[in-house]
Formats: C-alpha cells, sequence, structure tokens
C-alpha cells in the first residue's frame, strides 16, 4: 500500500502562486494538496487549466486573478523556457519582502531571473526529472546568494512533492546534472526499446519481448531502489564467470561500450545545455 505523504507543507502560510500548471505543474500541485496545503493558500494563473485545476476553486483556489495582488510567501515558475521573456517579469507584481521564487524551467539561469524580477529577488532554479509525474522524480537546485536557511527548506519542502532533492552550490554544474537526470529518463526508455529489438531479433515474438524489457528494466530499477547495494554489486550477483550474461557484458563493457556510449552521450548533452544557456 502507498504511504500518505508527510504533511511537511501543513504550516505554510501562503500564498503559493504557480505559474504554469502543465504536466510538471500539475504534478507539483498534486502533491502539496496531499502535502497538507490548502486549495485557499493557492493562486495558478494558466491560460489553458485543466479540469483538476477548475475543480479546485471551488475550494477557493485563485485562477488568473485580476487586480493588485498580496505578496506572495512562494511563487513556482513552471512555463516552457520559451515562454520566460514574456510570463516572467508579471510576476514581479507578487514578490514582496520575502517572497521565494523557484523555477524549474530548463536551462533558465538564475541570471536570466534575476533580470527579469525585482532585485534581491530570492531565487532558486531547479532542475527535475519526468518520474516527477509519480512522485518518483529527482531535482537538483541552486540558489542565489538571496535564499535564506528558512527559504531552502521551503524549497525543499515544495520540490519533495514531485520526488527527492539534491542541492549543489555551482550552477555551472547545472548542465551535467541536466544532461545526466534531466534527460536521463529517455536514456531509461532507449534501454527498453534497445531490448526489445534484441529480443525480437533473438527470435522473440515481439509483444513478449516488450513486456519483458519493461518488467525487466522497471523491476531492476526497483530493486536498485530497495537495495542498500550499489549498482554494480547488483550487476556482479547476476554475472556468474562464464555464463550467460558474462557473455553479454563482455560485449557491453567493452571497448565502444555502454561506458563509453553514455561518457560521449552526456557530454553531448551537457555541450548543448551551455550553447542553448548561450
Ligand atoms: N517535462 C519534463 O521532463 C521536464 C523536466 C525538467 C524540467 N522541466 C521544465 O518544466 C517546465 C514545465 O514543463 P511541462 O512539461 O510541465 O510543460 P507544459 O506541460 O507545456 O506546461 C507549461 C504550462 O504553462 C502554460 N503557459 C504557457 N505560457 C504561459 C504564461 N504566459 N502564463 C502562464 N502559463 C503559461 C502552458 O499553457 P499552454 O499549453 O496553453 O501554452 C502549459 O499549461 C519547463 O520549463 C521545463 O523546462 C520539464
Amino acid at each position: 500500500m502507498k504511504k500518505p505523504a508527510s504533511k511537511t507543507l501543513a504550516k505554510f502560510s501562503g500564498p503559493l502562486v504557480l505559474l504554469g500548471a502543465g504536466k510538471m505543474g500539475s504534478a507539483m500541485l498534486d502533491g502539496w494538496l496531499a502535502r497538507g496545503i490548502s486549495p485557499k493558500q493557492l493562486v495558478v494563473i494558466e491560460p489553458h487549466p485543466g479540469k483538476a485545476v477548475k475543480a479546485l476553486i471551488r475550494r477557493g483556489l485563485k485562477l488568473n486573478p485580476k487586480g493588485k495582488p498580496a505578496a506572495a510567501a512562494a511563487i513556482v515558475i513552471a512555463v516552457k523556457p520559451q515562454s520566460a521573456p514574456e510570463a516572467v517579469p508579471p510576476l514581479a507584481a507578487h514578490v514582496g519582502k520575502g517572497t521565494l521564487v523557484l523555477s524549474i524551467m530548463a536551462g533558465r539561469t538564475l541570471g536570466f531571473l534575476e533580470n527579469a524580477l525585482p532585485v534581491e529577488t530570492a531565487i532558486v532554479r531547479a532542475m527535475p526529472n519526468t518520474p516527477a509525474a509519480i512522485g518518483r522524480g529527482i531535482s537538483t537546485v541552486v540558489a542565489n546568494a538571496r535564499v535564506s536557511a528558512r527559504q531552502r527548506k521551503l524549497a525543499s519542502d515544495l520540490l519533495a512533492a514531485i520526488g527527492k532533492v539534491e542541492w549543489v552550490a555551482d550552477e555551472a554544474l547545472m548542465d551535467a546534472v541536466t544532461a545526466l537526470a534531466g534527460s536521463g529518463p529517455a536514456y531509461v526508455f532507449l534501454l527498453a526499446e534497445a531490448m526489445t529489438k534484441a529480443g525480437i531479433a533473438a527470435g522473440l515474438p515481439a509483444d513478449l519481448a516488450a513486456r519483458l524489457a519493461r518488467e525487466t528494466v522497471s523491476g531492476s530499477g526497483e530493486l536498485l531502489l530497495r537495495s542498500h547495494l550499489d549498482a554494480a554489486t547488483l550487476r556482479q550477483h547476476v554475472t556468474s564467470p562464464g555464463g550467460t550474461t558474462a557473455a553479454a557484458l563482455a560485449v557491453l563493457m567493452g571497448p565502444g561500450g555502454f561506458d563509453e556510449l553514455l561518457t560521449k552521450a552526456i557530454a553531448a548533452a551537457t555541450r548543448r545545455g551551455r550553447e542553448l544557456a548561450g
């Protein structure tokens, strides 16, 4: 049975402004409500709200409010990075003394956000990943110099709604973080696809190969999560000398194999992140 979320946000006083209630924004919203935030504390700015957001209006959520807003305790930015130049500056109306701004936009730097918002705004930039949709993401976070210890704790609590949280001190690491964890789910899904194709090439019916690959990838991920052993040890446990796994690993771990390919792939993604940031 799934454990109920602990009410880490029950004492949060609000208001909490969410800009963009798409895939990520909605996943966060669900997590916040499960952690004790009241819909009355929520302000959502979203041109095309889904049913779930609209249903919360009856419980006190404010959708696209007009007029002069009260200063927010926190503002979460979850629009696409390309919407940022138009969508972020109007948030200044919600920024007051003590407001924390948390952005999950890929590639939008602390410098960009500082330029778009009032001087001295406390800002954190986070990079989550898509398992956030089931509360199993991991977000890596970096803060600007204005963020207090209390605001760091608030950022961690807000992001815990979609998974684990890691802090880094150096923003330059965010391109590598994005290449490893932001893009990472795509590498794992590609692994499942490649295992399916390889199974078919080895003679399996396509639907059986797809089921075997899916359960093997997801089950191994769950085992890695639950085990106290690291990935290398778990791999060694599957590998007897001279056996079938050893034959496969001799190919995968040989020259031009998995390690080399992933190192090249993650380096390419890191470079691309730097280019996009300009
Ligand atoms: N999905 C991921 O794997 C992932 C991972 C890491 C980080 N992120 C970051 O998370 C952010 C959100 O991604 P997502 O996948 O949730 O995108 P999404 O589903 O497209 O959600 C963005 C939402 O913002 C709305 N929006 C657009 N312009 C707006 C504006 N001016 N004011 C208010 N709302 C506006 C969009 O409405 P319309 O649809 O009507 O335009 C949409 O509902 C992105 O910055 C992305 O870089 C995503």
